[in-house]
Parts: structure tokens; sequence; C-alpha cells
């Protein structure tokens, strides 16, 4: 049984073969996203050509500091592929991101990618979305009558996002909203739901944005499961 840092290696180091030189490739945030970056540098440094777009500061300082050529959504017409992490990964290829708080970015790097290909080891796989507490990005005003506007709207439970004792507050200075729906049967209609709120930005529900998900097991298997 491999260890999870083997997994997300072999689903990495397979997502690094797509990469055709002079591809221009959004790169995702969370662990997974950084076992993807680390290898396509080291496909860099033996010569691959290729411009990425990072999905968050971190990742941006990260592809930086291993010598990456990077650019940015605006100086680009369309990105070729974007490899990135998912918190829940439904049958028909629906994700709920941003655990790492970079759901917003995320979202329009996929949406301009040509391809968005899902890494993301076994676990992540489920019947149907929202175990996991599902990210809604909201601005800093009046963010409390957004976690009312949700919770009665749904009758759940919805938790401002902390980290070290404070307040977590997004690359474009927004907090987020971790909803527990604990299972969410229409993530289409919820996804405009949510984002028909005033005062939300964006929510985690990515829907028919994936093109094919790269699946690792603890058995050493990959399966690419194409949408
Ligand atoms: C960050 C994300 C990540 O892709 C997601 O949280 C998965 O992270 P990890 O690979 O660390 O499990 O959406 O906003």
């Amino acid at each position: 049984m491999l260890p999870a840092a083997e997994i997300k290696q072999n689903v990495a180091d397979y997502a690094t073969q797509l990469i055709q030189p002079g591809m221009t490739v959004g790169i995702g945030t969370g662990t997974t996203a950084t076992f993807f970056i680390k290898a396509l540098a080291l496909r860099v440094k033996q010569g691959l050509r290729c411009v990425c777009v990072p999905t968050s500061t971190e990742v941006k300082l990260l592809a930086e500091k291993l010598g990456l050529t990077l650019t940015t959504l605006n100086d680009v017409s369309k990105i070729d592929i974007d490899i990135d992490g998912a918190d829940e990964i439904d049958p028909q290829l629906c994700l709920i991101k941003g655990g790492g708080g970079a759901l917003l970015q995320e979202k329009m790097v996929a949406a301009a990618s040509k391809q968005f290909i899902v890494i993301a080891d076994s676990s992540k796989m489920v019947k149907q979305l929202g175990s996991f507490a599902l990210p809604v990005e909201v601005i800093p005003f009046g963010w409390k009558q957004v976690q009312q506007h949700i919770t009665s709207l749904f009758n759940i439970s919805v938790i401002l996002r902390s980290k070290n004792d404070s307040v977590f507050v997004t690359d474009h200075g927004h907090y987020i909203l971790d909803a527990s729906f604990g299972h969410i049967n229409h993530p289409d209609q919820l996804c405009k739901e949510l984002n028909n709120i005033p005062g939300v930005v964006e929510n985690g529900l990515f829907i028919e944005m994936a093109n094919s998900v790269i699946i690792g097991f603890d058995d050493g298997r990959i399966k690419e499961i194409k949408k």
C-alpha cells in the first residue's frame, strides 16, 4: 500500500507527460498540484519549454523559485491545459474545490483552459458531492448576512474559515464560508443559487469543467477517466 505522497507523485508524473512543448499551462493549488509543479519543473530543467499561469500567490512563489516561466491570465488568450487537484470528484466529474482557498482563481484558470485535467488520489472519488464542506468565497462586508442567508436557505451549518486563530483571507481579500451540505443532490442548481446571493463571489462547485481526472490508487495503479 503506497503512502499518500507516492500516489500524488504518480499522478503528477503522469500529468506532466500531457504537457507538450510550447504549451501554456495552468498550475493548480494544493498538495497534489504541488507535486505536479515540481515534476513539471524537472521536465523544464531537461529542456521542455512551457509558460505557466499560477492559480494562487502561493503557487506563483513556488513556481518562481523552481525557475518556471510565468505569465498571467490577462496576458494569454487561452490556456492549453490546466492541471489541478480537487477535494471531491463525482462520477460525472463534477468537483468540489477550494480546500486550499484558491477556488476563485482556480475556476477562472480552468474556465480559460482548453483542457482541464484533475489529479487526485482515489479517496477523492465520491458517489455524491457534499461530505466535504463546500467553500463559498464572500466579500468581508456583511459576511454574516451571507452566512445567515445560506444557513436559513438550506438549513445547514456554515462556518467562517479561520487559519492559525485568525480569519482566513483569500488572495483577493475575501473570506471563505465552509458550508456543510452533507450531500448535494443538484450541484448545477446549487452552484447558481449560491452565486446569486449578494456578497458571494464564487463557490467551489466545478460543474462540467473537468475534461478528465487522473486517479492514483494505493496499489500503484493510475486510471484516467475522461468525460
Ligand atoms: C485548493 C484546491 C485543491 O486543489 C484541493 O483542496 C485539493 O488539495 P490537495 O491536493 O492538497 O488535497 O482546490 O483551493
